[in-house]
This record gives structure tokens, sequence and C-alpha cells, in this order.
């Protein structure tokens, strides 16, 4: 049977990764983040020395190495690099403002894109799960434009700024605010994430908080379940 998908879209700091998180534990879902691989991706560029602007050469690292991730409890993304035997836990590093700033080098190339798509469709139909949670920034148009719920979760610019300077220590509101513009700027030139595409539900979490985002969130689901039983 396959999962019920809830597919979830939205730009750095909407609250679109933990909301969604939160949301598919509240619902017994699983969750899989996309960003994660793109950014596991970066991280094995550098580590390995390919060059994240050429897309043959991201290519042929995407033919050897090896992809796990967890789609329930803690998420633990893990990569073994080609050739080698050790799956490095990469959950952490891949956070970093260093990896952050490289990603938008691969995730520019369509081939890429399309690999890792059905990288994404391959880990959901696997898993096992009732249902699944999918969030990133093409999920609702180029992932699963098929499913059942889709929602595109914003919020301005500067409280996406508020929300990542209080994740990130040592660095500025302003810098902050800086660096999200600047990634939205290079992804939205790949992907439309900042518009709602037709039949996408629009989650604006600006003056929401935590709590009332998840319940967007489920109520958005419970609405589409009741729709189709
Ligand atoms: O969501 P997150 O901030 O972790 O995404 C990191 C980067 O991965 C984005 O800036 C974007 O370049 C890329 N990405 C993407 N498509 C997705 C998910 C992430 O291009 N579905």
């Amino acid at each position: 049977l396959d999962p019920i998908l809830v597919a979830i879209d939205g730009p750095a700091g909407s609250g679109k990764s933990s909301v969604s998180r939160a949301a598919a534990e509240q619902m017994d879902f699983g969750i899989l983040d996309t960003g994660a691989a793109y950014r596991a991706l970066a991280w094995a560029c550098r580590e390995t020395a390919v060059d994240p602007d050429s897309e043959p050469a991201v290519l042929a690292l995407l033919d050897e190495w090896i992809y796990t991730i967890s789609l329930r409890g803690e998420q633990r993304v893990q990569v073994t690099l080609p050739g080698g035997t050790e799956a490095h836990d990469v959950s952490a590093v891949i956070r970093t403002p260093e990896i952050s700033a490289q990603v938008s080098r691969i995730s520019k190339h369509p081939d890429v894109r399309v690999r890792l798509n059905n990288m994404f469709r391959e880990i959901v139909a696997a898993s096992g799960l009732p249902g699944v949670v999918i969030e990133g920034r093409d999920i609702t148009t180029v992932v699963a434009p098929d499913a059942p719920v889709r929602i595109l979760m914003t919020a301005s610019p500067e409280v996406r700024a508020t929300r990542r300077a209080g994740e990130l220590v040592g660095e500025s509101h302003e810098q902050v605010l800086a660096d999200i513009m600047a990634r939205d700027a290079k992804d939205a030139a790949v992907v439309n994430f900042l518009t709602p595409a037709p039949g996408v539900t629009l989650i604006d979490t600006s003056d929401m908080n935590f709590g009332q985002s998840i319940q967007a969130v489920i109520d958005t689901v419970d609405e589409a379940r009741r729709a189709r039983p």
C-alpha cells in the first residue's frame, strides 16, 4: 500500500522543517527532509574534491555514493563515499553555514534534481509507513504533484531571519537576513517555491507560533482526508 503523501514546500526559516517534523510525529507519519540530501551531496562533493559546478562530475558521484536517512525518530543522515566502507553520520555537518552556502551550486543541475527526485520517490515507496510528510522546494510541483495534501509554507523575510538567527550562534540578524535572501534568490531561479501552484494550500506562519503552525498543517491534512474518505 502506498503511503499517504503530505507535500510541503517553502523557503528557509518558514518553519517548514521543524513544523513538518512535529506534524508528522503527531500524525504518526514518517518525515522526509529532501534538503538534507542536497546538503549531503554538497558535503560529499567537498570531501571528494568534486567540482559542484560540474554536473557530470556530480552525477558520477551520485552513481557511487550511498545515502541513507531515517524517516522516523532522530532522522540520522548517513553517507558512504565512493569506494569507502564507512557510513559517515553527516546529520550535524550538513547544517553548517559553509554547506548551506554551497548547496545551490549542486541543486541548480537539472539532471541531478531528476536523480534525487527518483531517489525520494523510492525512499517513500519503500518506507512501509501509512503516511509520509515530504518537504522541500519542489515537492508540491515536481516530486509529488499528485499528493492528496500539498502545502506551501511561507513567512515574511524578517520573521524568517529572526527564527534562523535564533538557531544560529554568533551571527547577526542582518547577516542571517542577507544569507536567506541570497539563498532564496539562487533557489528561486531553479524552482518557484515562493508562490503556491494551483491547488496548493498556502500557510503563512508570519503571525503563528510553533503550535499554531503545526495545527494548520494537521487541519489541512484532516480536511483532505474528509474530502476523500
Ligand atoms: O531545505 P534546506 O534549507 O535544507 O535546503 C537546502 C538547499 O537544498 C536549498 O537551499 C536548495 O538549494 C536545495 N533544495 C532544493 N530542492 C529541494 C530541497 C532543497 O533545491 N527539494
